[in-house]
């Protein structure tokens, strides 16, 4: 099939490669002329891993190209994916539908023949309604079928989730365009990844529900973690001991710094605008919204807590500035609403991360980035895990205490024991784990002999 997919960002350049790699021929087109101008040169503008070497191989095959060049790419596509960016609108935490209806309009003026539309981006309810409207008003001989089809891929696994998905989600008003949908997942579908099909309302709602989810799950053991401090219990055992049972699940139940990126903070804030504006307000999701908000300097409070709740002018090295590991996605990260909260509280931040640094440049002022953990750590007076790459998961601790002004480190993803730290001097904290090793009576409020 002849695919033609509208951004070539994270999801459209991912999807693109593999699309091409199944045996279509892709073109990716993008308004930023400089982002298509690496891409053909074979430069890979984000990190993911994978990715590089499947863009030059399906390139070097003839079946992936780039261009700026939107209408001749559309005119020759028997499918269209819109994959541009749908961030949160300013002001009201609506999705911002401006590069959808934008590019809808571009689709329009362009197709030739029957064409499938499909929405790869995230895009609240009705977006897909909407898109039809534009194009039907804007070219009414248009011959199209508008489908969604949200993407599910993660950051820093995305070529592996896109090959092999738990379902995909095909959402549907035009027959015509389920023969074309099932042809382009065939290689998937031949593989037993579970094509649903419906409604495309549904389906655009399946994405936010889906999101929302798993933002809720993260929240509530971020919560459980919180209690876990108070009582004297250990959230990784509580979360071992409720994720073996089927029902619940092991996966997103590791408690850490609060959710952040490209994806969640802005699909559960675009869900809970939905659900207000059809009078069915969704209180969790407005609750897991505001705990997560309020959660980014809480870790902050808590690295200055561990330095004895004063850091004016002392130097906090910051492992990680990613929203999470294998990307190079700076967006909601929340390295920088922690760096920022310490900032506030006079302290100086030396900061490294693997693959984030140019973008985290960008977004951060006043950070002084080096050229790894051991760099930032000399003279600091605390080392704080924010983001879990595996660079960090085996230092060299020896080291490090003859770099460190002071031996403390702040693991908020909790990827070390105790034991381990304690046994080169350093002082440790995590996030929901007891900070001593047996259960003292007095410190979860249990009376004890001689207090009846
Ligand atoms: N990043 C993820 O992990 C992920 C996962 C699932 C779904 N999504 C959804 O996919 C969508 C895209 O996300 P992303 O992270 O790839 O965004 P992105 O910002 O990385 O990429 C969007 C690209 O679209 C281009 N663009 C915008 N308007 C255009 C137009 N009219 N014509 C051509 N190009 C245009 C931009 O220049 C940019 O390169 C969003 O709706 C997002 O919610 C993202």
């Amino acid at each position: 099939m002849r695919i033609t997919m509208i951004g070539s960002g994270y999801v459209g350049l991912v999807s693109g490669a593999c699309l091409a790699d199944f045996g279509h021929q892709v073109v990716c087109v993008d308004k930023d002329e400089r982002k298509i101008a690496e891409l053909s040169r074979g430069a890979i503008p984000i990190f993911e891993p994978g990715l590089e070497a499947l863009v030059a191989q399906t390139m070097r095959e003839g079946r992936l190209s780039f261009t700026t060049d939107m209408a001749p790419a559309v005119a020759e596509a028997d499918v269209v994916f819109i994959a541009v960016g749908t961030p949160s609108r300013r002001g009201d935490g609506h999705a911002d539908l401006s590069y959808v209806q934008q590019a809808a309009r571009e689709i329009a003026t362009a197709v030739r023949g029957f064409t499938v539309v499909v929405t790869k981006s995230t895009v609240p309810v009705g977006t897909c309604d909407e898109i039809e409207r534009i194009i039907r008003e804007t070219n009414p001989a248009a011959d199209v079928a508008v489908v969604s089809n949200p993407e599910f891929l993660r950051e820093g696994a995305a070529i592996d989730d896109f090959r092999r998905p738990d379902r995909i989600v095909v959402g549907l008003s035009d027959e015509r365009a389920r023969e074309v949908m099932t042809e382009v997942y065939r290689p998937l579908y031949l593989n037993q990844a579970p094509m649903v099909f419906t409604s495309r309302r549904t389906s655009e709602l399946i994405k936010y529900a889906g999101n929302a989810f798993l933002a809720m799950k993260i929240t509530f053991i971020n919560e459980i973690a919180d209690l876990c401090e108070k009582v004297g219990a250990n959230v990784q055992e509580v979360a071992r001991g409720i994720g073996l049972d089927n029902r619940i699940g092991s996966k997103f139940l590791h408690a850490g710094p609060g959710y952040g990126g490209s994806c969640f903070p802005k699909d559960t804030l675009a869900l809970v605008k939905t659900a207000q504006d059809n009078a069915s307000p969704m209180r969790l999701v407005e609750t897991t919204v505001a705990v997560n908000e309020v959660r980014k300097r809480a870790m902050a409070r808590k690295v200055m807590a561990a330095c004895g709740g004063d850091v004016r002018d002392r130097k906090i090295a910051v492992l990680g500035l990613t929203f999470k590991p294998n990307t190079d996605d700076m967006r909601e990260a929340p390295s920088l609403a922690i760096i920022q909260a310490l900032q506030d509280a006079g302290a100086r931040i030396a900061a490294y991360d693997p693959e984030g640094m140019e973008q985290a440049k960008l977004v951060t002022e006043g950070v002084e980035f080096g050229a790894d953990a051991y760099g930032v750590a000399e003279g600091a007076d605390a080392l704080v895990i924010v983001t879990e790459w595996n660079a960090f998961r085996a230092m060299d601790f020896r080291r490090l205490k003859t770099l460190m002004r002071t031996p403390l480190l702040v693991d908020l993803r909790n990827i070390y024991r105790k034991d381990e730290v304690r046994q080169h001097g350093f002082a440790y904290v995590s996030v929901g784990r007891p900070a001593e090793d047996y259960l003292s009576p007095v410190r979860v409020g249990l009376k004890t002999a001689g207090q009846q």
